[in-house]
């Protein structure tokens, strides 16, 4: 039997269903019940937040035979074809996958015809923003002057790029982030509904880490269920999203309180030899600091209250704690945390930090007074950290530089991979190079893509004995192109995008794949979404290999530094 995931089985079907968005469902709702309806809207919002599920339920109660208080009834004809997605005047065109022209001309060109089955013709129009200019202004001229029988809603996470003209013409609905505590009632709903046990903590903490995104929320909730099964516990999901539990910082923050450094240095050791991120711990431990400093400053805030993650033994930590200190500890962590973009050692960087933490004097912004009383070893460390940090920004600034510079800054150590500070959810894929995925796109390998499609469900099996864990992130992965050094896997998920290109995890898929298929490919997991139009773009450009020559600045910068090291935007 196929598996479907959770956000498809669970796609809301009115607009009751829509949590969190009761400023737009409410104002639809009593739009459609006194019949004022606008000829276009224009959904805004963040991921997974309920947008389009919006869009199909307002197509629905537009055309619905019987509706109640602004509600689809979900039984009529017309509301069953529509769900089933089988009535052609309600459209749903992916922006994203095909840039629109050819659909927005047809639009326009069919615009003017009354529907055939139903009352409205529905046009959805996801991901707006991808449009281009050609389609936006094929658009604009179908929303100057629609018929009355037309219906437009605009869905898109990226206002800003739209043209004025098109946002003046619609009518605009902002989605909201959900909150913690509407996240975790549906997703204790749901739960019970698919006969799941599962923890309270446990929810909170995937509600905590999906960001108001429901959809990102169900991913995991799937990711949980497949790795932990019929019942879940707040340590399946610490496991499969790589944080460090509550308990274990308010450990750690009571030592740092009590000027342990040797225990807290012990303390990072344990969560280190776990495989921990160390830019995640930092961040997470900020995350950790903050929530004490709410709790201390506002203990009536919503969120705080909502969280009920005020155990005893955070609620004894926070004592040891001014809101002063909180402040300095909340910003010395910022400040690592903007510096470890650029560090090349995470792991010192972050050593260094909780030992500033432990002394007091450290924690006082100025950080030249406490310098003499630091000990030799931090001396050390910092002055190592400081001279290769100078060096790495020559670096970039000049590639000009001689490669000598670059070579000596690798051999001291490990590089790290560059990584948004932002959290993994919701920002696919981030460190994945995407002049490589573009490259693939232009030079795709017919043969080698089908080979490995071929063996995928045994390179599959093969990650799956190397650890269970790997293997649930990447089985949601498609392998849709290869090249002769490196095969795009796409995603519909950005969280198991991200992690699979995490060093450890990639390392274990990269070399299964040369396992089976005797080469030496590089991973790189796109979106679906992102592939599809880079998939576009190579079709049209032009194949003369010249005009698409890297630019000689960012082929230097890569010589010096490695691809890991660059993150190259547009
Ligand atoms: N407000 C919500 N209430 C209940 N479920 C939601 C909500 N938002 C999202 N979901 C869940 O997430 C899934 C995806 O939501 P939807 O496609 O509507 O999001 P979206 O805002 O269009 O996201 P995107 O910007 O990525 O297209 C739904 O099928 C549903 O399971
Ligand atoms: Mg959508
Ligand atoms: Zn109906």
């Amino acid at each position: 039997m196929a598996y479907t995931a959770l956000y498809r089985v669970w796609r809301p079907q009115t607009f009751g269903d829509i949590i969190g968005q009761a400023h737009v469902t409410t104002t639809l709702q009593n739009a459609l019940r006194e019949g004022r309806l606008s000829h276009a809207y224009l959904f805004n919002g963040p991921r997974g937040t309920g947008k389009t599920s919006a869009a199909k339920v307002m197509a629905k109660a537009v055309n619905c035979e019987q509706p109640q208080d602004g509600e689809p009834c979900n039984q009529c004809a017309a509301c069953q074809a529509i769900t089933d997605g089988a009535v052609t005047d309600v459209l749903e065109i992916d922006a994203a996958s095909n840039r629109g022209v050819e659909e927005i001309r047809d639009i326009r060109d069919k615009v003017k015809f009354a529907p055939s089955d139903v009352k409205y013709k529905v046009y959805i129009i996801d991901e707006v923003h991808m449009l281009t200019t050609e389609a936006f202004n094929a658009l604009l001229k179908t929303l100057e002057e629609p018929p009355s029988h037309v219906l437009f809603i605009l869905a898109t996470t990226e206002p800003h790029k739209l043209p004025a003209t098109i946002i003046s013409r619609c009518q605009r609905f902002d989605f909201h982030r959900i909150s913690l505590a509407d996240t975790v009632s549906r997703l204790e709903m749901i739960c019970q509904a698919q006969d799941v046990q599962v923890e309270k903590e446990a929810l909170q903490l995937v509600a905590k880490k999906a960001e108001g995104g429901m959809r990102d929320a169900l991913s995991l909730l799937d990711q949980a269920i497949s790795y932990g099964g019929a019942a879940i516990t707040l340590q399946t999901i610490i496991q499969i999203t790589g944080t460090v539990s509550q308990t274990y910082f308010s450990t750690l923050a009571k030592l740092i309180a009590e000027q342990d450094v040797a225990q807290v240095m012990e303390q990072f050791d344990q969560v280190m030899a776990q495989g921990k991120d160390a830019e995640q711990f930092l961040q997470d431990f900020m995350f950790y600091y903050r929530d004490m400093l709410l709790a201390k400053t506002a203990p009536s805030l919503q969120e705080i209250v909502e969280r009920a993650m005020i155990d005893e033994q955070f609620a004894h930590v926070a004592t040891l704690y001014s809101v002063p200190v909180l402040y300095e500890v909340i910003e010395t962590l910022s400040t690592a945390l903007s510096q470890l973009k650029w560090s090349t050692y995470a792991r010192v960087l972050v050593e260094l930090t909780l030992v500033k933490l432990c002394q007091p004097q450290g924690r006082q912004a100025n950080a030249a007074q406490s310098t003499q009383e630091e000990s030799e070893l931090v001396q050390t460390l910092a002055k190592r950290v400081r001279a290769l940090e100078e060096k790495l920004t020559q670096l970039l600034a000049s590639p000009g530089t001689k490669p000598a510079a670059a070579a000596a800054a690798n051999e001291e150590g490990r590089v790290r991979e560059p990584r948004r500070v932002a959290s993994a959810i919701g920002s696919g894929g981030s460190r994945t190079p995407m002049n490589r995925v573009k490259e693939v796109a232009r030079s795709v390998d017919e043969a080698l893509t089908q080979r490995i499609k071929g063996s995928w469900s045994q390179i599959l099996a093969e990650v799956k004995k190397v650890k269970i864990q790997y293997q649930a992130w990447i089985v949601s992965g498609q392998p849709v192109a290869a090249n002769s050094d490196a095969v795009v896997v796409t995603f519909k998920s950005p969280i198991h995008c991200e992690k699979t290109m995490e060093p450890d995890l990639k390392g274990v898929v990269e070399s299964t794949i040369q396992m089976v298929c005797g080469k030496p490919l590089a991973l790189l997991s796109v979106m679906e979404d992102e592939w599809q139009s880079i998939e576009v773009q190579a079709g049209e450009a032009e194949p003369s290999g010249k005009q698409d020559e890297p630019d000689p600045l960012i082929s230097e910068a890569l010589k010096l530094v490695g691809e890991h090291l660059l993150e190259i935007k547009d």
